[in-house]
């Protein structure tokens, strides 16, 4: 599949065309990225202005099966959001703005907090489909960054530190939410793997002893786009398959889709829960 080039344009142009669509004064505090099949909770905005990101200036149209492809503002538990209905993946083998401008968009339009959400494979065969696992931490094996190519000092510095990137106070009120809603959150390190294609047996096998709890090919960009910029970073895996070589199930993509509706009821109520927390 074919993606479509964005309207040209950087984080300015789509934050001014992203204003002048929505109400006067309407500042998100809050954004949500939600990954493959976890799409729902938008639906519960209220006074909701959906925006196809074909209509926003550098945000690539959409590409992938189970992602909607567009921007949705509102209130949600009593705080502004900007929920982001679909990402880029670095497989899609796109330009890094691809994945920064919608990043640095949202810091523009004032968020201070990113939610991130995605499909997984656990890498612990004692934590099963439709679990949840809350990043505590980060190994990036897709052998790339955006942030790689010059610096926009304007965002950021050249050498960000990622010490803490997944927000200590922030999993602290997940947690507490968690037990509040009576939600088995289990937590650890989330393994960035580059894809498209799955691992091999050998491949989990690596990534469980280098320390990883979980792997799926998104999340971490857009944590390093966030943190550059200064947002405080947190974020979910549904868990929608063992890794591969770890059950005799298949992995693949209708199965993510599937798994991730067995997460996608808890992960709505956490994200309530939380989000009401900050109003
Ligand atoms: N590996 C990589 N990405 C994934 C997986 C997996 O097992 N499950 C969901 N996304």
């Amino acid at each position: 599949m074919t993606i479509a080039p964005p309207i040209p344009g950087g984080p300015d142009d789509a934050a001014d065309a992203l204003r002048a669509r929505l109400p006067s004064g309407f500042v998100p505090r809050a954004a949500l990225v939600l990954g493959s099949g976890l799409g729902g909770i938008a639906d519960r905005i209220e006074d909701a202005v959906a925006i196809p990101y074909g209509q926003i200036p550098g945000f690539f149209p959409p590409g992938v099966h189970g992602h909607a492809g567009r921007l949705v503002f509102g209130r949600l538990a009593g705080i502004d959001v900007a929920v982001m209905q679909g990402r880029k993946h670095t497989y899609e083998g796109l330009p890094s703005s691809a994945v920064t401008t919608p990043i640095r968009t949202l810091k523009l339009l004032g968020c201070s907090l990113l939610v991130l959400t995605c499909a997984a494979g656990s890498l612990r065969t004692e934590v099963g489909p439709g679990r949840l696992m809350m990043v505590t931490d980060h190994i990036n094996m897709q052998g790339t960054s955006v942030l790689v190519g010059p610096n926009d000092e304007r965002f950021g510095p050249r050498f960000p530190p990622l010490l803490d990137a997944w927000d200590p106070a922030m999993n602290a009120r997940i947690r507490a939410a968690a037990a509040a809603e009576g939600i088995a959150l289990t937590e650890g390190v989330y393994a960035a793997w580059l894809g498209p294609a799955f691992e091999t047996p050998a491949e989990v096998r690596m990534l469980k002893m280098l320390g990883g709890d979980a792997v799926g090919m998104s999340m971490v960009q857009e944590c390093l786009a966030a943190r550059h910029c200064g947002l405080t970073v947190c974020g979910l895996a549904a868990i929608t398959n063992l890794g591969v070589g770890l059950s005799p199930d298949p992995v693949n993509h209708d199965q993510t889709l599937e798994g991730a509706k067995l997460a996608a009821g808890d992960l709505e109520r956490l994200l309530l829960r939380v989000l009401g927390g900050l109003a």
